[in-house]
């Protein structure tokens, strides 16, 4: 069976638009993808690289975990499970960084973003794409569902593993990114012009995917649009609206074209009323499953579950690494 991984750092309540990037695609593509098996992970160990209270990633941990399901993951075909729980993990991560290059690491954009924003820079942080790399090459991905972002995280995870597979004849197999068509890269409700994000000091600047239905409103009538007063779709003129536009596109999984078709004679009020509408009812069962969920021994169960069937195949790849390389004592 061919397998599709992908994670999610536990570093703040999910947000619409880490919800449309990734988990949305991800119950999409089960139901698509019928002959594949699904790992998907917390990424705890990437949250760590930047600070975070002990309390507080532990809660985010089994609220990432119930969220997944929530969301409408079934339980065949998927191994879900918490990545510091599997140590192979970690060790990956070093042995792939002993096939990358400085300059590969310094170019990150995301590196340079987040370490501008930090005082004092942990080297975990710029091996980050190392420690991601492992992750996705440990299950021999075949594809890999990602919101626009990580894309250069993923094209040098494809370059290392075509310079492991010169070296020790196609060891890796080299994954494929799958990016969403609309809903990518959703913009934060306050500033179009940057990513919305779970780290975002401004709360307006996001939808989480559990606040109340006032609060889901109140972000959207207030969210950053133009005064032109027309709608369509112009990310350049007018990325507030072209953004509010995606997040209904990807919700309804509709083309621009069609919501422009549809809106084009009508007021921002009512685009933004209906959109309100929209998400609420969207995320309605979303939250009713969250709750049931969060209060329940099966999501343990489940992570239990994933754990062990996440621990074989991954445990066996990095003690074939091992051999290959030449570490520790021929068996
Ligand atoms: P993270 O936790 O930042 O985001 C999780 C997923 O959500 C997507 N995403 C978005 N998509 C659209 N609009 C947004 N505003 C938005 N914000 C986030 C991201 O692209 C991502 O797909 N390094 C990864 C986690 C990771 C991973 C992996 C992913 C660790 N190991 C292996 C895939 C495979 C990260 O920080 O994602």
């Amino acid at each position: 069976m061919k397998h599709i991984v992908s994670g999610i750092q536990p570093t703040g309540s999910i947000n619409i638009g880490t919800y449309l990037g990734s988990i949305k695609n991800f119950v999409a593509l089960q139901n698509s993808y019928k002959d594949h098996h699904f790992y998907l992970f917390i990424a705890d160990l990437h949250a760590i690289t930047i600070p975070k209270d002990r309390l507080k990633l532990r809660k985010m941990i089994k609220e990432l975990a119930a969220i997944y399901l929530a969301c409408g993951l079934k339980e065949e075909r998927l191994s879900l499970f918490i990545q510091s729980e599997i140590p192979a993990h970690s060790q990956m991560s070093y042995l792939i960084q002993c096939f990358t290059y400085m300059g590969e690491l310094e170019r990150m954009t995301q590196y340079k973003d987040k370490a501008q924003k930090q005082a004092s820079v942990s080297s975990a942080l710029f091996t980050y794409p190392t420690l991601m790399a492992g992750d996705i090459l440990l299950y021999d991905a075949e594809y890999v569902p990602v919101g626009d972002d990580q894309k250069q995280h993923l094209e040098l995870t494809r370059d290392i593993a075509q310079r492991i597979n010169h070296r020790f004849e196609d060891f890796f197999k080299v994954p494929k990114p799958l990016i969403p068509k609309v809903g990518a890269r959703i913009m934060s409700l306050a500033d179009p012009t940057v990513k919305m994000s779970k780290s975002d000091a401004n709360v307006k600047s996001r939808i989480e995917l559990l606040d109340d239905d006032n609060i889901i409103r109140k972000r959207i009538m207030s969210a950053v649009t133009d005064s032109e007063g027309k709608i369509y779709y112009d990310k350049v003129n007018k990325p507030g609206l072209a953004n509010l536009m995606t997040l209904m596109g990807a919700v309804k999984n509709e083309s621009l074209a069609a919501i422009e078709a549809a809106y084009q004679d009508k007021t921002y009020q009512t685009f933004k009323e209906d959109l309100a509408t929209l998400v609420i009812d969207h995320l309605r069962p979303i939250k009713e499953r969250y709750q049931e969920l969060i209060k329940s021994d099966k999501l343990d169960d489940i992570l239990e579950k994933g754990r062990i069937e996440a621990e074989k195949i991954a445990r066996k790849k990095v003690m074939k690494f091992n051999h290959k390389l030449g570490l520790g004592r021929k068996k």
